[in-house]
């Protein structure tokens, strides 16, 4: 992977943003695969001033998963968030952007259809993914297959609590969430991994040299050919 060390996230997003800027320019349909949590806001939050002068009518967008029996009105949930953050903002077609289907009614087919949504789009470009304290990238908690497809997933408990921040309590996190497996994010075309923050520093060095092992699912990036990993100092202090 190439490392960036960055001063601060909002230098970090403005370097993805601009990378971002330059797939759309080249190709106005490409296929962005897009993060929740905190982690990409400053990128959203760049390409948001950026985006004036590029027509974004095309673009397509994925989420890399939804929490599972949230109400989708739930301000939390990822479809919300997701049009909050970054379909309103960019102005994007909300048409063209999907989340996965976290409705218990039709969960059992949510993920085959997801693959298949992404499949025609013609697979993702440039995937942003986020890391968790627990090595996770989308929720792909530790021991997920590296060969894995969207489905469902159960947060861990270090997932719920660091979450919970977005809720009233940790009782309220949804315990299932719908993922986009670690064989999903490894077949997008360029994967983007942004970290900040001294909680990240061990997951982060785990992913990037540590032994590709399932139990860090972060380390499955290694396996990828094209990867650009962006850090600020305090998540790249555990890096030899
Ligand atoms: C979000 C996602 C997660 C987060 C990770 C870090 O769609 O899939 O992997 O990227 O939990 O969350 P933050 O950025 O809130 O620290």
């Amino acid at each position: 992977a190439e490392v960036v060390i960055v001063p601060d996230a909002a230098r970090a997003g403005v370097l993805v943003a601009e990378e971002i800027v330059r797939l759309i320019t080249r190709r106005p349909d490409a296929v962005l695969g897009v993060a929740t949590g905190s982690t990409p806001l400053p990128v959203y939050e760049a390409l948001r001033e950026r985006v004036g002068g590029v027509d974004v009518s095309l673009l397509r967008a994925f989420a890399l998963d939804e929490y599972v029996g949230i109400d989708p009105d739930h301000p939390e949930s990822y479809r919300n968030v997701i049009r909050r953050e970054v379909v309103e903002p960019l102005g994007l077609d909300p048409e063209r952007v999907r989340v996965p289907a976290g409705a218990l009614m039709g969960i059992e087919t949510a993920g085959e259809e997801y693959e298949e949504a992404i499949a025609s789009a013609g697979g993702i470009d440039l995937q942003i993914l986020g890391i968790g304290t627990d090595g996770h990238i989308g929720f792909n908690e530790p021991g997920s297959s590296f060969a894995s497809r969207t489905r469902v997933k159960t947060l861990t408990q270090q997932t719920r609590e660091d979450n919970a921040r977005f809720f009233e309590s940790v009782d309220d996190v949804p315990e299932h969430c719908i993922t986009q497996g670690l064989g999903t994010i490894l077949a997008a075309r360029h994967l983007v991994l942004l970290a900040f923050g001294a909680g990240k520093a061990e997951a982060v060095a785990g992913a990037i040299e540590g032994p590709v092992t399932a139990s860090v699912p972060g380390s499955a990036i290694q396996l990828h050919s094209h990867v650009t990993v962006v850090v600020d100092e305090a998540a790249a202090s555990a890096l030899r």
